[in-house]
């Protein structure tokens, strides 16, 4: 919140778009060319960031990730130091006291051409995600079709990666509204939890802290959920990654959904099944530093 000469109103910044080579542009001016691959063919990569007293959150760890998944598809990313000083100049006097949803695109480019399409954008963090930071979620459970080590058995197939082709996520969050949910968690089809479309689960039992594996799975390698569960013994819990089944969450004594701008979200329905609020919640995000 900030005092103006009309009291204290809630602190509020522009949506903000940086291009490589440009500069920051006004946010209504167009980016891509219209044979772009990451128009055509959703061929690009991304990373969601959180930014919080003007700074993004865990950048060395998004920007690592990016790169993995950059080798994995061949594409040539800029210099690490184009990158961060695009990401300083779309940032560049946002309001510290504004939480933001920074993004830092790269697409393959234009179809005819040999160089990728690079830009950031800024927003504030949706009223929505805060709210599910404080009220928690309803998830229901949703068939993704192919056993949990499908995709990490096949050599060809780049998993784990922040891909622009969003298209299955955005369908299985249509079902979602559709159906009356705020989220969906992905079961595999031998019976497995493994993320939601925007987000890891992160689940409580006794003592340990528990998220899935990316390496065997092929689910994105999340950002929150490793820090969490590095950071767990500050709590004084255990940390582990491992299998999950819908009937052992159900049994869990928290489970969440963990992801860089809206942070963590308890599951506080799933399956229509009602959860009791998970008392490490509160301490789960003061670990995470996000405000509630
Ligand atoms: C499919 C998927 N899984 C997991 C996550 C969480 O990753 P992170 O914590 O790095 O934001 C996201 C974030 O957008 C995602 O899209």
């Amino acid at each position: 919140m900030v005092t103006s000469s009309a009291g204290t109103v809630p602190a509020s910044a522009s949506p903000r778009i940086a291009v490589l080579g440009r500069g920051l542009i006004p946010a209504d001016e167009p980016v891509l060319r219209g044979d772009d691959l990451g128009v055509l063919r959703g061929d690009g990569l991304f990373e969601s960031m959180h930014l919080r007293e003007g700074r993004p959150w865990l950048l060395d760890e998004h920007l690592a990730r990016l790169a993995t998944a950059a080798a994995a598809v061949d594409l040539d990313l800029p210099p690490t130091d184009a990158l961060v000083d695009l990401l300083d100049t779309v940032r560049s006097g946002w309001p510290a006291q504004v939480e933001g949803a920074l993004r830092l695109v790269c697409t393959r480019g234009p179809e005819t051409g040999t160089a990728p399409t690079v830009y950031a954008t800024l927003t504030e963090v949706p009223a929505s995600s805060r709210a599910a930071r404080q009220d928690g979620i309803t998830v229901a459970t949703l068939p993704l079709g192919v056993p949990a080590d499908a995709r990490t058995g096949l050599d060809w197939l780049p998993a784990g990666i922040k891909s622009t082709s969003y298209a299955v996520n955005s369908a299985a969050r249509r079902w979602a509204r559709r159906t009356g949910v705020d989220d969906v968690l992905w079961i595999s089809s031998d019976g497995y939890a493994l993320e939601g479309p925007i987000a890891n689960v992160v689940w409580l039992t006794g003592n340990m802290l528990c998220t899935v594996p990316a390496a065997t799975t092929g689910i994105l390698p999340g950002t929150t959920a490793a820090w969490l569960l590095a950071h767990a013994n500050e709590l004084g819990l255990d940390a582990t990654e491992r299998m999950v089944t819908p009937v052992e969450l159900h049994a869990a004594d928290g489970v969440w959904f963990s992801s860089s701008v809206r942070g963590l979200a308890e599951i506080r329905m799933l399956d229509g099944v009602r959860r009791d609020h998970c008392p490490r919640t509160p301490a789960l995000h003061a670990l995470l530093g996000f405000p509630v």
